[in-house]
């Protein structure tokens, strides 16, 4: 099938980059490049990472790759980024006009996944792909998303920062 050999070409860049980004910054930066550039239906690919110490946690945009966004900082009870930080959770909406908790990013958006990067068992930030496309995440793509979320919890463990 080809969407599954792309998914199986992109796992593989990733894990590339993932063994030879010096850090975990580095590595953010071009895993997001990479998505949006080869996933043709990943429309905007981006992290965040809980500020430090922050009292109300908050979510601060990192790396991106797509339009800007007016969420750049989001706390944990807002939008589909603050249920998948203070759940743990993936979270995959289908169809984002049907989603109350949807923040909106750009008006083509129709499906969303959000992945949280762990540490040491704790949540630190997430990985958020936006699609113009409906049901964009079959499993095969959730499992891609968790697997790069995956990569960067652990360099992250290894480098920090
Ligand atoms: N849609 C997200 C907000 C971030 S933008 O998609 C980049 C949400 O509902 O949390």
């Amino acid at each position: 099938m080809l969407a599954a050999s792309r998914i199986d070409e992109v796992r593989q860049a990733v894990a590339e980059l993932a063994q030879a980004a010096p850090t975990a910054r580095d590595l953010m930066q071009q895993m997001v490049k990479a998505l949006h550039e080869r996933m043709l239906k990943y429309n905007w690919v981006g992290f965040y990472l809980l500020e430090p110490g922050a009292d109300p946690p908050v979510l601060v945009l990192g790396a991106f790759e797509g339009a800007m966004t007016p969420h750049t900082r989001i706390p944990l009870n807002q939008g589909i980024c603050g249920a998948a930080a203070s759940s743990g959770r993936t979270v995959v909406v289908d169809d984002v006009s049907k989603d109350p908790r949807y923040l909106a990013c750009s008006l083509e958006t129709k499906s969303e996944i959000v992945v949280p990067v762990f540490v040491q068992g704790k949540v630190v930030g997430e990985l958020d792909i936006d699609s113009h496309f409906s049901s964009a995440f079959t499993l095969e793509h959730q499992e891609l998303v968790q697997y790069c979320a995956m990569l960067v919890g652990t360099k992250l463990e290894a480098s920090g920062r």
